[in-house]
């Protein structure tokens, strides 16, 4: 049973999980780490599971890594870090993964909402790479995908400067694609899992590897990875029966073949 987060299969393929270090805002001990890294490989394996959400407290999604356990390593602690480990588990969750992102997401919380696909925020959250008062700099991925989510000048100004920016900034920005009441953050990234649950499992996965590769190819790479994508889908069951359904003028029931 893991003791830094709670994890509930809900109805329509959707599974939830809850970061509960409430006494540390939700702050990502190696521990919290290697539970939602093990959480989510048993979401990947589970065929049941079409669509996972990551959320935290009303006042804290995740306030960074845990400092006071950050205090006991030293360079050769870091160079080993078995952090890494779990990082790399985590960014290789092939299904969908939503954020609901409320209160707090600080350093390595807001690099741990950047590792999902999609992100909701509450009116309420904060997002920011604090890490310079502390005298270092993001290091699970934040200056990479932070500049690449918000451009230049504003990863820039939160990485250096280390101020956090509001719900509404995030969305101009284009770190989060929706705002919402903070009561309603969860229910809206459950709703928007159950739409994304029902579409064909082998679909949504070459897609999202697909728009991952955006990110670190050039166009006419990421065209060919696109067209070789869809070709391999053309050879499912699903797709015979996603054009079926059409042309029956019924709902599709895909199975992931
Ligand atoms: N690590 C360990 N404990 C933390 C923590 C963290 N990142 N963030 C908060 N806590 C603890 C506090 O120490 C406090 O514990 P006690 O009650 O035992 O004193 C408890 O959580 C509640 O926090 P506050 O009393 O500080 O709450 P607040 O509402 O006054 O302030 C906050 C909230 C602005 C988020 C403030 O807690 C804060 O600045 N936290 C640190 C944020 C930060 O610097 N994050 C980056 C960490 S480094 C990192 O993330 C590197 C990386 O991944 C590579």
């Amino acid at each position: 049973m893991p003791q830094t987060l709670a994890v509930e299969s809900l109805d329509g393929g959707v599974r939830l999980i809850t970061l509960q270090r409430p006494a540390a805002l939700n702050a990502l001990t190696t521990e919290l780490l290697g539970e939602l890294a093990a959480a989510l490989d048993a979401a990947q394996a589970d065929s049941e599971t079409r669509v996972v959400v990551l959320t935290g407290s009303r006042k804290a999604f995740a306030a960074g890594a845990d400092i006071n356990e950050m205090a006991e390593r030293d360079l050769t602690g870091i160079l080993n870090d078995p952090r890494q480990a779990s990082w790399q588990q985590i960014t290789g969750f092939s299904k969908p993964l939503i954020a609901a992102v409320n209160g707090f997401a600080l350093g390595g919380g807001c690099e741990l909402a950047m590792h999902a696909d999609i992100l909701i925020a509450g009116e309420d959250a904060r997002f920011g790479q604090p890490e310079i008062n502390l005298g270092i700099m993001p290091g699970a991925g934040g200056t990479q995908r932070l500049l690449r989510a918000v451009g230049k000048s504003l990863a820039m100004q939160m990485v250096l400067g280390g101020e956090s920016i509001d719900a509404r900034h995030a969305l101009r920005a284009g770190l989060v694609s929706e705002v919402t009441q903070p009561e309603l953050t969860v229910e809206r990234a459950l709703q928007l899992a159950r739409l994304i649950a029902g579409k064909a499992p082998l679909a949504l996965r070459l897609a999202k590897e697909t728009l991952l590769k955006a990110l670190d190819t050039d166009l006419a790479s990421g065209l060919r990875f696109e067209r070789h994508a869809f070709t391999v889908l053309a050879g499912t069951r699903d797709r015979e029966e996603g054009i079926r359904a059409f042309q029956e003028k019924r709902r599709p029931s895909f199975t992931g073949h």
